[in-house]
C-alpha cells in the first residue's frame, strides 16, 4: 500500500483550493480539513459576542470558550465545521463573516490557538489541508505543497457563482472588492502572511478543469508516495 502523506495546499482566496482538496481526499481516502473554515468559525463566535479584537484579554478569554471540530457529513461526503457543537459550515460563509475574518485571522493569539490544532490533525499523516499558511507554518515538512494561483477575474466570477446561489443580492462589485481586501489583509499581515513555500509547486488552475487539475496533481501524488525498494 502507498504511504500516507501530507498535502499542504495554499494560495490567495476563491482560486479553488477547497474543490481541489475535498476531490484529492475523496480519491485517496484522505481527511480534508479546510483551516479557512476554523478562522470563519472563530470568526463567528467573536462577532456573536462582541470580542474586542483590540483586547488580547478578551480574545483569551473567547478561545478559552471555543472548542472546534469537524463531523463528517455523509450527506455532502464532506466534513463540517462544528463550533460549540454547533453547525455552523453554511453561516460561516456569510458576507459578515467573510468581511470580518481576515481581520481576526491576522490577530498571533488566534492563530496559535488554530495552527496548534491543525498541527495534531496532522499527526496521523493522510490529509489535505488548504489556507493560508500550511505549506509554510503548518505543515513545513509536508510531503507535497502546492501554491494555487487563478487569475482575478475568474476567481470573481467564481465565488460570485458561489454567493449567489445563496444571496441573489450580491453584486460582482462587493465580490471583487473583498477578495482584493482579503487577498491583501492576508499577504500584508505580520503573522505569519500568505507566501508560496519556496519548496511548493505553483498551480495556475484559470484554464484547466477540473478533472485536468486533478489528474496532474495525483501524478505529483504518486511520485510522492511511490515505494522505493
Ligand atoms: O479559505 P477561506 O477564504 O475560507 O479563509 C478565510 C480567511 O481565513 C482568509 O481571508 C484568510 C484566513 N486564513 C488564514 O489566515 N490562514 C489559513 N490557514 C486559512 C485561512
Amino acid at each position: 500500500m502507498a504511504q500516507k502523506i501530507i498535502i499542504a495546499i495554499d494560495g490567495f482566496s476563491s482560486c479553488g483550493k477547497s474543490t481541489l482538496a475535498k476531490e484529492l481526499a475523496a480519491v485517496l481516502g484522505y481527511n480534508y480539513i479546510d483551516s479557512g473554515a476554523m478562522y470563519r468559525a472563530i470568526t463567528l463566535y467573536f462577532l456573536r459576542n462582541a470580542v474586542d479584537v483590540n483586547d488580547s484579554g478578551k480574545i483569551l478569554d473567547a478561545l478559552a470558550n471555543i472548542h472546534l471540530s469537524f463531523v463528517f457529513n455523509e450527506k455532502t461526503q464532506k466534513s463540517d465545521i462544528y463550533l460549540n457543537e454547533e453547525n455552523v459550515e453554511h453561516m460561516i460563509r456569510d458576507m459578515i463573516v467573510a468581511e470580518k475574518v481576515s481581520e481576526v485571522a491576522a490577530i498571533k493569539e488566534v492563530r496559535a490557538f488554530a495552527v496548534g490544532q491543525q498541527k495534531r490533525m496532522g499527526k496521523k499523516k493522510g490529509i489535505v489541508m488548504d489556507g493560508r499558511d500550511i505549506g509554510t507554518v503548518v505543515f513545513p515538512d509536508a510531503e507535497l505543497k502546492i501554491f494555487m494561483t487563478a487569475d482575478p477575474e475568474v476567481r470573481v466570477k467564481r465565488r460570485f457563482t458561489e454567493l449567489y446561489a445563496t444571496n441573489p443580492n450580491i453584486t460582482l462589485e462587493e465580490v471583487k472588492h473583498n477578495l482584493e481586501m482579503r487577498d491583501y489583509i492576508d499577504s500584508n499581515r505580520a503573522e505569519s502572511p500568505l507566501r508560496q513555500a519556496d519548496d511548493a509547486i505553483v498551480l495556475n488552475n484559470s484554464s484547466l478543469t477540473r478533472e485536468e487539475q486533478l489528474e496532474k496533481v495525483l501524478e505529483w501524488v504518486k511520485d510522492r508516495t511511490a515505494v522505493t525498494a
